[in-house]
């Protein structure tokens, strides 16, 4: 199904974000009639180009991106594509006023830090005047560096825009897997029924990368681990795991439960942070068979980093589902392997009827990464003769046979064009889960020390207390 014509304005449209994702994902949208052919989309950015030259730009990044062009596709994007250049000013903006008409979403590739600009520029343009149409703002995380910055951001976009107009992206969302946990879980009751404090023992969400900094030091370098992924792609999992089942598909409902879930953590004292948080810096070590420098070795990175590139924390969930299951969430660069996954820890059977000695207990995995894979580990008997057991593993993968490969922005750009946001984050969830990681950046940041872990290691080794006795995290790497 097709959406509506509409204008897409991307501002910052020059970068590297509307190259490599946002037109190839436009590209692939239109070659499978998902968007409207007749989508006008404006790239507006500093630099002074023509729209030819824009196009040849983006042709490359479509092509490298897509492995290859639509003609139909390309055809729609080449007839309905503007270039306008300028400042992000109300001047400059103002230029785009012929060439948004009607229902419009104004996409902000830009630096964070000109968000709140931008959105006020736009508005004080009238573009977020809805009398001839729809008009929403997109915005890609980071929503602000902290608690304050946050809220004083959500303040300065609603200003002009009200909180429905307002899309915040976290592409962690887009992904099919996240998607089909919400499915996985709420569309089978032997799954919900086994999702709470009687049945699961621990909870373990991971996105460890083999990367590194990737020549990204300009931002990472300020940001670090736990700004850069527990606070919002992790947070956002565990929210969606974590949250009471909503009995209707609607944004505001299934918004309301996950804000709900993250004001039921408990606050870290910051007594507690030592025992609660564990942060580390990569050193030099080997990945994938090659030798890899040290972050503080990192071009542009000044040797007294403290930036942390692998952050954990430990939540307790306080209510009646949850109380009494840690929750684990872990982020880092330069591990062992590249895996992101949600895993829940079954309370192990009695085990002692099948001769075992040691209980052994299930995990349900959501796997988002290296394939989309849903699997629960099971016991069961060994075939042959005697009674012996063996683990096995009842799986889906998520994966549509000889289908296209999306990345997380398709899904993304296609909702909020029709105004669905229910995989877009709401103000007051990311202001709450700032304030979840608060106590940890206010620690982090006064300390001059950071341990350090090798490459391909898996982070520095968690406090005593971290976990429960006989637990440590899942494996990361092959
Ligand atoms: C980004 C982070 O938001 O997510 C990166 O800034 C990280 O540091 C990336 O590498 C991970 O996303 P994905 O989709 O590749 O798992």
């Amino acid at each position: 199904m097709t959406t509506e014509p509409a204008t897409i304005v991307i501002l910052g449209a020059s970068g590297d974000l509307t190259r490599r994702l946002l037109f190839p994902a436009l590209h692939r949208i239109l070659a499978e009639d998902l968007l409207s052919p007749n989508t006008r989309l404006v790239g507006f950015a500093i630099e002074d180009w023509t729209t030819e030259a824009f196009l040849d730009h983006l042709y490359q990044g479509v092509e490298q991106f897509c492995g290859g062009i639509d003609a139909a596709a390309w055809a729609a994007i080449a007839a309905n594509t503007y270039y306008v250049s300028g400042d992000l000013d109300v001047e400059h903006l103002g230029r785009l006023r012929e060439l948004v008409t009607g229902p419009a979403l104004f996409y902000l590739a830009l630096p964070p830090p000109l968000f709140g600009q931008a959105a006020t520029a736009l508005g004080e343009v009238g573009f977020a005047d809805q009398s001839s149409g729809w008009r929403r703002l997109v915005i890609e995380k980071p929503f602000g560096t902290d608690t304050a910055s946050a809220v004083a951001l959500q303040a300065q976009l609603r200003i002009h825009w009200a909180e429905d107009q307002l899309l915040r992206i976290d592409h962690f969302l887009g992904k099919d897997t996240v998607q089909n946990m919400l499915v996985f879980r709420l569309a089978n009751r032997f799954i919900e029924s086994v999702w709470n404090v009687n049945n699961i023992v621990q909870v373990q969400i991971t996105a460890a990368e083999t990367l590194g900094l990737e020549g990204r030091w300009r931002y990472y370098d300020g940001a670090g681990a736990l700004r850069d992924m527990l606070q919002n792609h992790l947070m956002q999992l565990f929210a969606l795991t974590a949250m009471e089942p909503p009995s209707v598909w609607s944004a505001d409902v299934l918004r309301e439960h996950k804000v709900e879930v993250l004001r039921s953590v408990r606050v870290i004292r910051p007594e507690d942070v030592e025992m609660s948080a564990i942060r580390g810096q990569y050193g030099a070590g080997e990945i994938e068979g090659k030798t890899v420098v040290a972050y503080n070795e990192e071009e542009n990175i000044p040797p007294s980093s403290t930036t942390e590139t692998f952050a954990a924390i430990k939540l307790v969930v306080d209510n009646w589902r949850w109380l009494g299951v840690p929750f684990y969430l872990r982020s880092g660069k330069r591990m062992s392997g590249s895996l992101t996954e949600i895993a829940l820890e079954l309370r192990p059977a009695p085990s002692r009827m099948f001769g075992s000695e040691r209980a052994v207990s299930n995990w349900i995995v959501l796997r988002l990464r290296p394939d989309e894979t849903i699997e629960i580990q099971a016991v069961a008997k060994k075939a042959g003769l005697g009674m012996t057991t063996e683990q096995v593993m009842l799986s889906t993968t998520d994966e549509a046979a000889g289908g296209p490969e999306y990345s997380a922005y398709e899904q993304l750009l296609i909702d909020a064009v029709n105004g669905d946001c229910s995989l877009f984050i709401r103000g007051d969830e990311a202001t709450e889960a700032w304030r979840i990681v608060q106590p940890i950046l206010d620690r982090w940041s006064s300390d001059g020390q950071i341990p350090r872990y090798a490459s391909g290691a898996d982070g520095p080794p968690p406090p005593a207390g971290f976990f429960d006795e006989g637990r440590s995290w899942r494996a990361v790497g092959p």
